[in-house]
């Protein structure tokens, strides 16, 4: 037994899993050219694990690059400066970049890391988000892919923490209150 918080389930394995070949699909339609993939650390990663091996799938031959963003929070909000802690190592310039994150919220990390590679003079930057938290942007930015709209509750799971912990699950879920019902729950 571990003392672990339940978690609700919001977007199971098999949806998560069924939507990023779909996304894999529409970006293999966009026609990049020498693709570059970067994925923001650390709530992407299990998204861009699934989602490249499925670019794969898909017919695409990316390369791999990491870029590491603090986007400073106070709690579970967000307070609007991005910082890098880690960044890319390849040359940008001239390339399609594919920029892929766990979610769209406020819309300053995507909006910060866009603009960032383009002032490095990459080609085109296309976004990909698991999800999407409608009504939330206070810069303005659209995703080119997005697997799922979120409910505007703070998620966790697939990559995503509260606090480091939760991101080893492999769904998307919200921390539950001990008066719900039991059958909501991921198994956990
Ligand atoms: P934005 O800069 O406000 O768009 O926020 C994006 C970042 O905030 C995401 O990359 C996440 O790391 C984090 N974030 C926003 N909402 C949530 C949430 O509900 N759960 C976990 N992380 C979140
Ligand atoms: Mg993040």
């Amino acid at each position: 037994m571990t003392d672990t918080p339940r978690v609700r389930v919001l977007f199971d394995e098999a949806t998560i899993a069924r939507r990023i070949e779909e996304l894999a699909r529409a970006v293999a339609a966009a026609e990049t050219k020498d693709l570059l993939v970067v994925a923001v650390l650390k709530g992407s990663f299990m998204f861009a694990a699934d989602l490249i091996r499925a670019l794969h799938r898909a017919g695409l031959s990316p390369q791999v690059e990491f870029i590491h963003l603090s986007s400073y929070r106070a709690g579970t909000r967000s307070t609007g400066k991005v910082e890098i802690l880690r960044d890319v190592e390849s040359e940008v310039r001239d390339r399609d970049v594919l920029l892929i994150d766990d979610i769209l919220e406020s819309g300053r990390t995507a909006v910060f890391a866009k603009d960032l590679l383009m002032a490095r003079g990459a080609r085109r930057v296309l976004t990909a988000v698991l999800l999407e938290k409608p009504g939330k942007r206070a810069v303005e930015i659209k995703a080119d892919f997005v697997g799922f709209t979120c409910p505007d509750v703070f998620v966790v799971g697939y990559g995503m923490d509260v606090a480091h912990s939760f991101r080893q699950l492999p769904f998307v879920g919200v921390v539950a209150h001990g008066d719900e019902e039991p059958d909501l729950f991921g198994g956990i």
